[in-house]
This record gives C-alpha cells, structure tokens and sequence, in this order.
C-alpha cells in the first residue's frame, strides 16, 4: 500500500505556518526533534491584531525561543482585504445561510504566501496545524499543491497522535508558554471574525460559554440606544461610512468596532464540515454580518427580480466552493465574471440601526435603484396603469389553471 503521509524520515528544511498558539507551538520543537529539520516560520497578518496589536512582535520572539532559523511576518490585510474579503461581500458569501467564510477566505492566501516563502528559501515542505478533520485542511492543502505541487505538506497533528491535553503535557515537559485562552478553545481570527472551537462548545446541547467570545459585548449588555450608520458602495464594493470615504481596511476595523459595542455578529452554528461531519461552530463576525448585509440589501434593489433569483443560485456556488477549499477552480473566476457584472451598478448607501445585537437594514438610496414610487405608491393617482391586469392576469396565470383542472380530472378518475 502506497503511503500517503510524508515521505521522508529527514527534511533538512520545514516552513511551520506558525500562529503562536499551543499547537503550532508544540510543532514547532517537534519538527525539530522529529525530522532534523531547520525550521522556518511564517506567520500571516491577517488583522488578528485587532484584538491584541503586540501580538506579532511576540510571536516572533516566540519562535526564535522555541529555535526557529528565521521568522516571517507578512501584513497580508491589504490584500486579504480587497482579493478576499471583497469578493465574499459581493458574493454574499454565509455558508448555510449563517458563516461569512472569514476563517475559509484567510486559508488560500495564507498558502499562496507560504509557497512564496518556500520557493525563495528553498524549502521542501510546509507543516501546519491543521487537524486531518477539519476544513483548513482542504483549503491550504489544495491551494498550496496548485501553487506548488513539488512541495509536500505535512500535518504533525496527523501524525504525532497526541490528543489536546498530551500536547499541554509536551509543552509543559519543553517550556513552552501557553496562553490561558488556548488551553481550552482553538482560535481563528482575522479582519473578517474570529471562530472558536473545542472544548464545551463541542456538547451542541449546551449553550456556549460567555468565555469564549472576546469580541463582543453580550447584546444584553449592549448601550440602551440605538446607533445609526450609513455605509457607502461603489461597485458593490463598500467605499465609505457615515458619508466619510476610507479605505478598506480602516472601513473594516471601523464597522468592527461598531459591531462589538452593539454586541452585532454572535452566531451559534451547528454546520456541515466538507467532509460530511457536523460541526458545533460558534463566531463573532461583527463587521461581516453588517456589511454582508448591507450589500445585500442594495444589490436586491438596483437588480431586476430575474437577475435576484438567479444570483441566489450563484453565491451559493460560490460560497460552498470556497468553503470546500476550491479557491483556486476556475469555476470560482467564473462565477465572479457574473457577479462582479451584477455588482457594477451596486453603488449607493444604505443605512443601518445597530441596537443591542441587532444590525437591521432601514433605508438605502441608489442612483440605479428600481423602484419607483410614482407606479407603486397606493395614495395617489399613479402612472400605472391598471387596466392592464385585465389582460395580464388571464395570460399569467393560463398553463397553471390548466394545470389545475388536469390534477383535478386525474384525481377524480384514480379516487
Ligand atoms: N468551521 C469554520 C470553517 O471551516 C471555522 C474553522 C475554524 N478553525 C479554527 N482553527 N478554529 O471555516
């Protein structure tokens, strides 16, 4: 039989995609004793400064101690956000109708820079912390074997086979530092939310924790008034907030920010994984939920009911795509030829009440918005003309009629 895991004993050099966490922390002395390797480490800034802006300076001091040969921190936000983030806004992108894919977008542009760093340096294998059961997986292996099919991956959590509390037991026996929170929950933050995992949120029967939100205040505690903000699109693409032009990422943070006071983007998920099993997933994803929405709303208005329907079916191929871990199928640029076509005219700015974990949409305004008051307002003598219905109606509704009477003709004759 073929082996399928890695295919030497030795590697002389490893790429770790290192978050600082428990399990790449872990992986980082393991590679090291397990392969003989030298260890390079390459973590992404994705934005997950938002909750702690230090963090990185530490992670890297962190690496080294635990004999990194050289660390990599790359501020990937400005492209996250316009090749990443954007996209999924425009897509609409919440998979089951609930999670706006932050932790699934973060995954191929993390690989696609990994590869990056490999080439350059040399490097014949790229280790990440990723279980063999979960959807990260999928997503970094698929992209990086795309980008670079010479390079092997390696899943040390396959491998080593220690459960959660040996590998405290490993980084307790090897001094290395766990932070309180990662001895619980396993952690995914970006720009776009920030997923927990593990521990009592696992039991669906349970209600998750307080503790493993960090983001956003509990609705019930959530100020007593609510807050109004308009944000701005161009292009489908949110361009502004409150009339005030910005770009993306201060856009973001800015919505963010709004979104934890108001206690906006709790969502508690019992979710397909790619794989076929359910999943108790719990995010806060304050500024997804509100500009997702947003979007959502101003591109039904300026689109034709036709092009609505229609372009349901597409962000749901989309959004399952690339939560599948299929970044790089053609089908996706595809799929972003129609939508960014629909989204050309998605310009405009809609208006939002932000109340006590609530984010609801209540008016919006477009250049190329499609109603039109004069033909649907009941109050006054309108344009519309409705002796048209006299003609409408009979022609709309024929085949179902006959439809009708046909089931009715079968069912008296078989009763
Ligand atoms: N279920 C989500 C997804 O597949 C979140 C994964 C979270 N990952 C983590 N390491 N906590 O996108």
């Amino acid at each position: 039989m073929n082996k399928l895991g890695p295919k030497k004993q030795q590697y002389n050099k490893i790429l770790l995609m290192y978050s600082g966490g428990l399990d790449t922390s872990v992986m980082l002395v393991w590679l090291q004793e397990h392969y003989g390797a030298e260890i390079y480490t390459f973590t992404a800034d994705l934005g997950q400064e938002l909750a702690d802006p230090k963090q990185f300076q530490e992670i890297e001091k962190k690496a080294y101690d635990l004999g990194a040969k050289k660390h990599y921190t790359i501020d990937l936000r400005e492209q996250f956000v316009e090749e990443y983030i954007f996209p999924t806004i425009k897509a609409n992108g919440l998979y089951q109708g609930v999670y706006p894919l932050s932790t699934a977008i973060g995954r191929p542009l993390i690989a696609i820079e990994a590869v990056k760093i490999a080439k350059k340096e040399d490097i014949e294998a790229i280790a990440h912390g990723c279980t063999g059961k979960g959807n990260d997986q999928i997503r970094i292996n698929v992209t990086s074997k795309a980008y670079a099919p010479e390079i092997e991956i390696l899943q040390p959590l396959i491998e080593w086979n220690m459960g959660r509390d040996e590998e405290i037991l490993y980084a307790q026996e090897h001094n290395i530092p766990i932070k309180a929170e990662n001895k619980k929950y396993s952690i995914d933050e970006n720009l776009f939310g920030r997923s927990a995992e593990c521990d009592v949120i696992e039991r669906p029967e349970i209600e998750p924790p307080e503790d493993c939100k960090s983001w956003t205040t509990p609705p019930s505690q959530a100020p007593d008034t609510p807050e109004y903000i308009t944000i701005n699109f161009k292009n489908g693409i949110p361009t502004g907030l409150n009339g005030e032009n910005m770009n993306g990422i201060t856009l973001i943070e800015k919505i963010h920010e709004l979104g934890c006071k108001h206690g906006i983007g709790r969502i508690e998920h019992m979710e397909d994984r790619t794989i076929g099993l359910k999943s108790r997933e719990t995010y806060e994803v304050p500024a997804a939920m509100i500009l997702i929405k947003a979007h959502k709303d101003l591109e039904k208005y300026v689109s034709t009911k036709h092009e609505n329907s229609f372009k349901t079916l597409v962000d749901q191929k989309w959004t399952e795509l690339v939560y599948d871990g299929l970044w790089v199928d053609p089908l996706r640029n595809a799929l972003e030829a129609f939508i960014n076509e629909i989204n050309k005219k998605v310009e405009g700015k809609v208006k939002i009440k932000l109340f006590k974990g609530n984010a609801d949409v209540v008016a919006r305004e477009s250049p190329y918005g499609l109603y039109d008051l004069n033909l649907i307002t009941y109050e006054t003598k309108s344009s519309f003309n409705q002796n048209l219905s006299y003609g409408f109606i009979p022609l709309w509704g024929i085949q179902s009629r006959m439809g009708f009477l046909a089931k009715k003709k079968f069912e008296e004759k078989n009763d």
